[in-house]
């Protein structure tokens, strides 16, 4: 178990002017920032992030998405932090998040689901890697 995770607030959420509230309510859970970037990626950026989805009948969807506007790119600490942040956001598809989490208050779809949450510590450490270097987290 690793205590860091990495999160994306998506560009519909950076859109609509909701990237204080979701950062507010990853706060006040108890999360704290080691690192944060206010960036847009490019449609290659974009690509190599979600590399692996490349199969996926959605790809092309969920590249155009993500370079499509800003994003927050950041590093969280919590104890048992990726677990708990996906616990915070939700599941993937808004319709089936739970009541209270960012994407139930926040998402349209699945494809504009607000936030990105690492699913494990290993990619959680790969996905980190791709944003901040080590002169980057405090
Ligand atoms: P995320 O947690 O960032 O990881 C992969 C992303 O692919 C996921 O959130 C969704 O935004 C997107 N995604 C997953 N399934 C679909 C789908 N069926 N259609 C469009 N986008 C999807």
């Amino acid at each position: 178990m690793s205590n860091r995770t990495f999160t994306m607030i998506k560009p519909d959420a950076t859109k609509k002017g909701d990237t204080g509230a979701i950062l507010d309510q990853i706060i006040k859970a108890g999360f704290a920032v080691k690192a944060m970037k206010w960036t847009k990626l490019t449609q290659e950026q974009a690509g190599l992030f979600y590399d692996i989805h490349r199969e996926r009948p959605f790809f092309g969807e969920l590249v155009d998405f993500m370079s499509s506007g800003p994003i927050v790119a950041a590093i969280l600490e919590k104890d048992n932090a990726v677990e708990d942040f996906r616990t915070l956001i939700g599941a993937t598809n808004p319709a089936q998040a739970a009541e209270g989490t960012i994407r139930k208050r926040f998402a349209a779809s699945i494809g504009e689901n607000a936030v990105h949450g690492s699913d494990s510590d290993e990619n959680a450490a790969i996905e980190g890697n791709f944003f901040f270097s080590a002169l980057e987290r405090f």
